[in-house]
């Protein structure tokens, strides 16, 4: 039996959705007639330049929602708030990893937009085009992703932890023609250099006519003549006249790459009016938004999570957006909490590993601040441990605070499964219930419902305003990978069981994804990069769980015929993944190995790895194995570190 945590009665009173009553109402009203549902919702809470005239063209699994409007998704989030009080609102409060600040209303955030869109269009930038942006977490960054939406130029973040191989191969993937990056950024007190990786990935990028940097930490870079300009050059005298382009509502907003179960990471298309629509509604209904909040989520704009959740939604909700660049352990373990004191944050969203780390440290840390202010708590990226949650519920909520265990992907755009906080009491560990207009079950291969209390797969039936509209570029890719498993439902890649109270556990992914720190990886991305080193003959990679990421990286490799010393070696290649991919993706353990367990047609059995991984012992049916005693020598080996 796991505990029930129901929300305070002062929060559940003044909770925009209040009551369970009033949540099985409104997801009543959304099943009943989702089109009429959205349709109402979008009318409402979306600026259209000219409106829609069908909610939803859904010719499976292609969806188009709000069919023949016009909008634009920086008008959203800044225009349309200047004709109300929010007009000096302070829309983005942000705090630098050496304690800078700036505080931008939603007033200056349109001037600071409007003229980076005047530079952009004076370089011949129009919608349609595609740019890559490759920044650390200062305020140029989203001013860069609204001026390209101000304008339809589609952009594509990459995070910045990514290596120049990866970036070229997103730049590539996307055909992009402008690179928006800085110089660096700080982390950990010292520069994380952008603009070298930038150089190194357009060696092989000869489409890229712009590179515009922004100039973050003033250090030394090269500048190449032509190609690469200062932003604040660019800026200078640029108008602060820049009307948002009336843009369809199936526009590209954004392209988002992840892993998936290949080599080649996906490029998640996003479009515009369905995702404002979802990710204003999320903002309202899950972190209950409240206009005099000051709201935080720690992610990285990089992932989906900033681009949902530090920008676009709380934006077009007319929130204050809390953006902190750096690590949360700098100059001390209290960096944060100092944050939610010094700027009275009220809702703050984070992931389960942040919150491993940090109880690690112990609770002193917190307890030197005052939280008071905090009335509401997310978590996202990987399913939360109990004892986590209630750490965070006890420690840092003060056990006041709701939390909202939010579950979604990259893929979904928005959250579809979490607490609506003022109606669904919290157990910890679940996502509990679905968003209005969501429709998820569990199901076997076959496609049957495995009913109450049972293990299945995740799969959501119906389509929602923010789902992946496709593959970018592969439209094939999009078909196969999520509507192919069982035909006519969206396939998640997730376990999930679903109690008798109607709760939903999701239990981890299914496929050859990893989940490290709440960052998806691939064990074929990893594979492909290790075979890529002159050493090694073959790699298998698997996820390994661990305390603090969830789960690391554990590789398995056997190694050409040659003299090497396996810790140089376990080093190097720990490096050259780090290289290859980027830091996060560097390996915890490499393993040396003759050979690999493989099935009689020459499949890597992962599934054994795991084991072996897990509890250095195998179970179950190994029948299937070419070579028994490949496992007995695996399991034997410690890890060659
Ligand atoms: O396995 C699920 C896990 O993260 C995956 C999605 O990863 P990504 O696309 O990188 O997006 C992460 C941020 C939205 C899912 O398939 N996941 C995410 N949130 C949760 C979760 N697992 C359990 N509980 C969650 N709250």
């Amino acid at each position: 039996m796991s505990s029930i945590y129901p929300s305070p009665e002062e929060f559940v009173r003044r909770a925009n959705v209040s009551g369970m009553a009033a949540y099985e109402e409104l997801y009543r009203r959304a099943a009943q007639d989702p089109e009429a549902f959205w349709g109402a919702l979008a009318e409402k809470e979306v600026h259209w330049f000219e409106k829609f005239h069908t909610v939803l063209e859904w010719k499976a699994p292609f969806a188009k929602w709000f069919v023949g409007g016009k909008t634009n998704a920086s008008y959203n989030c800044i225009d349309r708030h200047l004709e109300t009080p929010r007009k000096n609102k302070v829309a983005i409060l942000w705090e630098g990893e050496p304690g800078d600040q700036r505080a931008i209303t939603y007033q200056e955030l349109h001037r600071l937009v409007c003229r980076f869109a005047n530079v952009l269009k004076s370089r011949g930038y129009k919608a349609g085009d595609r740019a890559i942006v490759y920044m650390p977490m200062v305020p140029e960054l989203p001013i860069a992703l609204l001026a390209c939406a101000r304008l339809g130029v589609t952009h594509s973040v990459v995070f910045g932890g990514f290596s120049a191989e990866a970036l070229k191969a997103r730049i590539q993937d996307l055909g992009a023609t402008l690179v928006i990056t800085a110089d660096g950024g700080y982390r950990r007190g010292k520069e994380v250099r952008l603009k070298d990786a930038v150089d190194e990935a357009l060696r092989e990028c000869p489409d890229v006519s712009n590179v515009i940097v922004y100039q973050r930490t003033g250090s030394e870079v090269v500048m190449q003549a032509d190609r690469d300009h200062w932003w604040h050059h660019l800026d200078e005298g640029a108008s602060e006249d820049c009307p948002a382009e009336p843009l369809d509502s199936e526009h590209p907003l954004y392209v988002l790459y992840t892993s998936g179960t290949t080599g080649k990471p996906k490029g998640i298309l996003h479009t515009t009016g369905g995702y404002v629509l979802y990710t204003t509604m999320t903002m309202k209904w899950v972190f209950d938004l409240k206009e005099e909040d000051t709201y935080w989520c720690s992610a990285d704009i990089g992932w989906v999570t900033g681009h949902s959740y530090i920008v676009y939604g709380p934006l077009a909700a007319g929130a204050t957006s809390v953006i902190y660049e750096g690590a949360p352990d700098y100059p001390a373990f209290d960096r944060w909490w100092r944050i939610v004191e010094k700027y009275r944050v009220n809702i703050f969203y984070t992931s389960p590993t942040a919150i491993r780390a940090l109880i690690r440290q112990g609770d002193h840390w917190p307890a030197k601040h005052d939280l008071s202010s905090l009335r509401l708590l997310g978590s996202v990226g990987e399913p939360i441990n109990p004892a986590a949650w209630e750490w965070y519920h006890r420690v840092i909520g003060g056990g006041r605070c709701p939390i909202v265990d939010t579950w979604w992907q990259t893929e979904t755009g928005g959250i579809l499964i979490a607490p609506l906080p003022g109606a669904i009491p919290q157990k910890p560990g679940s996502g509990t219930m679905p968003l209005p207009g969501v429709v998820p079950d569990i199901i076997d291969l076959a496609g049957n419902p495995v009913g109450r209390d049972k293990e299945g797969y995740l799969i959501i039936r119906k389509p929602w305003p923010s789902m992946i509209r496709t593959i970018w570029g592969d439209p094939e890719r999009y078909k196969e990978q999520y509507w192919s498993k069982v035909p006519g439902v969206y396939f998640t890649g997730d376990a999930a069981r679903c109690d008798s109270d109607g709760y939903y556990w999701v239990l981890g992914r299914v496929d050859d994804v990893m989940n490290v720190s709440g960052h998806r990886l691939s064990t074929m991305e990893v594979e492909s990069a290790l075979v890529r080193h002159p050493a090694v003959a073959e790699a298998a990679v698997v996820g390994k769980p661990h305390e603090i990421t969830g789960q690391a990286v554990c590789c398995f490799v056997t190694l050409k015929k040659g003299d090497f010393s396996h810790e140089t070696l376990g080093k190097e290649l720990r490096q050259w993944v780090a290289h290859e991919i980027g830091a996060f993706a560097r390996p915890e353990e490499i393993r040396f190995s003759d050979s690999l367990p493989k099935t009689r047609s020459g499949k890597i059995m992962r599934r054994l790895l795991r084991e072996i991984v897990t509890s250095n012992s195998v179970s179950g049916d190994v029948t299937t194995l070419e070579d028994l005693s490949v496992i007995t020598k695996l399991a034997a080996q410690q890890d060659d570190e």
